[in-house]
Parts: structure tokens; C-alpha cells; sequence
């Protein structure tokens, strides 16, 4: 059965928005993943806590191909991440939901790939698209109907983390076409298309960059503004959940079908 597959970022730890809970795990050739199944409208929702429920692993020790096995393994064909990002762009003010559509990899410790040799032959992804335009579109209409502020289109800078940014990068980041700055987009967006499913970020504007804000920067702050978002992030998963059509076939589908598509 498919299945849609919600990844919470900082601040969304609580599945309870969801129907007939229940806490599971599962093992994964890269390790355990716990994971919360439950229901909406009647579609099977599969909620994984990118940090962890506690919020306990930082986002270079988020082990992301566990995460995107084990979503795909679970029947996952669509998936709804949140993200928590500084802004550089001052038309994306705080509080407001951006539908990121092209990244920028500053990374530099993490496994990039599911295609390492052996079992998984050579394979060069195409991340022309790499957030489901598709999926987009569904989350900006419903965002519009609850009149929230939501731009369609950015360009998020992932960072190593787990530090934030000085303003001189921040300045760099901006120079090179950066909208918001986050640590955990890359490689999940990109493991998610390697494994075809159709991989969507809700970036949640959290606070300007270093530099760009007056004041230094608080785990704190970003929480305080992630709580705030709340019930709006509620409203779009939800409504985005009951519009997708869950035989819709995209082109995320088969993206990997020059090398004969993704095998578990
Ligand atoms: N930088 C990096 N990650 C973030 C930020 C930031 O300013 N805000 C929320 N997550």
C-alpha cells in the first residue's frame, strides 16, 4: 500500500496531528530507524523526527539514508520534509513558508549517495528538479487557501552545521543566489530521488541570517518562531496530505530508470 511520508524537522516532533498512531521501528541495511505510522483522511502517514523526538542528533549525525530506506521500504511515494531556515532574502521575512526548488551543497562530511559500487552500480542523478514541482504546486494552493505567506521557489544554501553561518559567508551565500540557509536538506532531498519517491521541503523562515539580523543568532529563537508556525504548518500538511492523489505518477517516479530504476 503507498503511503505519504512526513519528515519533521527542528520544532515538529509531534505526530499526534495524525490518526491511529502507533511508534514502530525498523531496521535498515544502515541502521534502526523509529518512525510513528498513523492515518489521515484515510492515507497512511509515515512520520519519521529528522533529529530524533528528543531532538538529540545534530544534523551532521542524521543518519539520512536510513531514514529514506526505510520510508521507501514502508511504501512511502510522496514525501512532505519541513526544514527551519535563516532567511538572506528580504522579501522571505520570519514567519513566512518557502517551497524550496534548487539547493546549494556547502556540506562536507556526510554520504551523499545509496550508489556506491557493488549491489549499486555508478549512477549520476539528475537534479535538474530536484524538489517535485508537482508537490509544489499542491502545497502552494493549499497555503494560498489558508492565506498564508508561502513563495513558491528559492534557493536553499545547506550548510555543514552544526554551527550557524558568519556574516561573511551569509554575504557569500547571498552573492551566489542563496535564499535561505539550513543543515539538513542535503543529501535527504537527494537520497529521496535516488530512491523515487516525490520529495517536497516546507522551509520555515525562522530568522534573517547572521549579518543580515542585528543580533546574534539562538537555537532559542528559532524554536520560539518554529512554535509559532505551528498551527500553520498543521493546516498545510494536513491539507496538503488530503490533496494529493495518491496514484499520481511524476516524473520523480522513475527517475532512476537509466540504470533500471531503484531496487530496496
Ligand atoms: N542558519 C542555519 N540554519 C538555520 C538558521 C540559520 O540562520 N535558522 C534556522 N536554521
Amino acid at each position: 500500500m503507498s503511503a505519504i511520508g512526513v519528515i519533521g524537522g527542528t520544532g515538529v516532533y509531534d505526530p499526534s496531528i495524525f490518526e491511529n498512531i502507533h511508534e514502530e521501528s525498523l531496521m535498515t541495511p544502515y541502521g534502526e530507524i523509529d518512525y510513528v505510522q498513523g492515518t489521515y483522511k484515510g492515507k497512511t502517514v509515515i512520520f519519521v523526527a529528522r533529529h530524533g523526538k528528543d531532538h538529540t542528533i545534530p544534523p551532521h549525525k542524521i543518519n539520512y539514508r536510513a531514514n529514506i530506506w526505510g520510508l521507501k521500504k514502508l511504501g512511502v511515494k510522496f514525501i512532505i520534509s519541513t526544514t527551519a531556515v535563516g532567511s538572506l532574502n528580504k522579501n522571505f521575512e520570519p514567519g513566512h513558508f518557502v517551497l524550496t526548488d534548487q539547493f546549494l551543497d556547502f556540506t562536507k562530511n556526510r554520504i551523499t549517495t545509496f550508489y556506491e559500487g557493488g549491489d549499486r552500480p555508478v549512477a549520476h542523478l539528475d537534479v535538474t528538479n530536484p524538489y517535485c514541482p508537482e508537490l509544489r504546486e499542491i502545497i502552494e494552493t493549499v497555503g494560498k487557501e489558508h492565506n498564508l505567506s508561502i513563495h513558491n521557489g528559492g534557493t536553499y544554501v545547506c550548510t555543514e552545521g552544526p554551527r550557524f553561518e558568519t556574516p561573511a559567508e551569509i554575504k557569500m551565500f547571498h552573492m551566489l543566489g542563496g535564499d535561505t540557509v539550513g543543515m539538513t536538506n542535503v543529501p535527504e532531498v537527494n537520497l529521496a530521488n535516488e530512491a523515487e519517491m516525490a520529495y517536497t521541503t516546507i522551509s520555515m523562515i525562522t530568522n534573517y541570517a547572521a549579518g543580515i539580523s542585528e543580533n546574534a543568532l539562538t537555537h532559542g529563537e528559532v524554536v520560539e518562531m518554529m512554535g509559532e508556525m505551528a498551527s500553520q504548518l498543521k493546516a498545510l500538511i494536513l491539507g496538503t496530505i488530503e490533496a494529493i492523489d495518491m496514484a499520481a505518477n511524476y516524473a520523480a517516479h522513475h527517475r532512476m530508470a537509466e540504470y533500471g530504476g531503484f531496487k530496496l
